[in-house]
């Protein structure tokens, strides 16, 4: 089992690619159905989100028509939720009457997805609904926010790789490392 060592903390490898590809497959021939004569407007949540959203995007079908665009927020910092959400890349895409595919990395407690459903809402989509390559739910606080597609799910531990960081590195990792007490 592949390990590594980030500012004084061990983490140890637990999905590999092999099984984050099967994860993503799984999402995408969700969505592949479920948006079959819709024109989706993907919204990924950077930073973390981009890796996900790069296979997801292309593991859809191919006929799938949709569109993609970015927005930036803030809600936490090191381990543990700053609890407030900053905009920091705002949006740069009309969503009015667009059926809104939010695409996270991980929902954590939701406050990340509670808020940026409303903003959704409040700018007129039609619907809106959340991707996330990993949900913790035991650690959901806010119910609206519980992702519609889910790669995986986790209990309470800190992870990294495949786009989640630590401090802003480790985004990099072809693999979900878990950190080890
Ligand atoms: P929420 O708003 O509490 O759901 O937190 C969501 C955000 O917290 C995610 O987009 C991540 O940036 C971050 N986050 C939550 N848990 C982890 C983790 O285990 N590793 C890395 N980032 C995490």
């Amino acid at each position: 089992m592949r390990s590594i060592d980030e500012q004084g903390y061990h983490f140890e490898e637990w999905l590999t690619p092999e099984q984050i590809a099967k994860d993503v497959q799984q999402v995408a021939k969700q969505i592949s159905a479920d948006y079959k004569d819709k024109e989706p407007l993907f919204v990924v949540v950077l930073n973390g989100a981009f890796v996900f959203a790069a296979d997801l995007i292309r593991a859809l079908d191919a006929d799938i028509r949709c569109e993609e665009t970015f927005i930036r927020v803030s809600s936490y910092w090191g381990m543990s939720s700053k609890g407030q959400l900053e905009f920091i890349v705002p949006l740069q895409q009309v969503v009015d009457q667009r059926d809104v595919i939010i695409v996270e990395d991980i929902v954590d407690t939701g406050l990340t997805i509670h808020q940026l459903k409303a903003h959704m809402r409040g700018l007129g989509a039609s619907s809106v609904r959340v991707a996330s390559m990993l949900f913790k739910p035991n650690k959901l606080e806010y119910e609206d926010s519980k992702p519609d597609y889910v790669g995986h799910e986790i209990t309470d531990e800190f992870v990294v790789g495949y786009g989640l960081d630590f401090d802003g590195f480790v985004r990099n990792l072809d693999a979900i490392y878990k950190v080890k007490e």
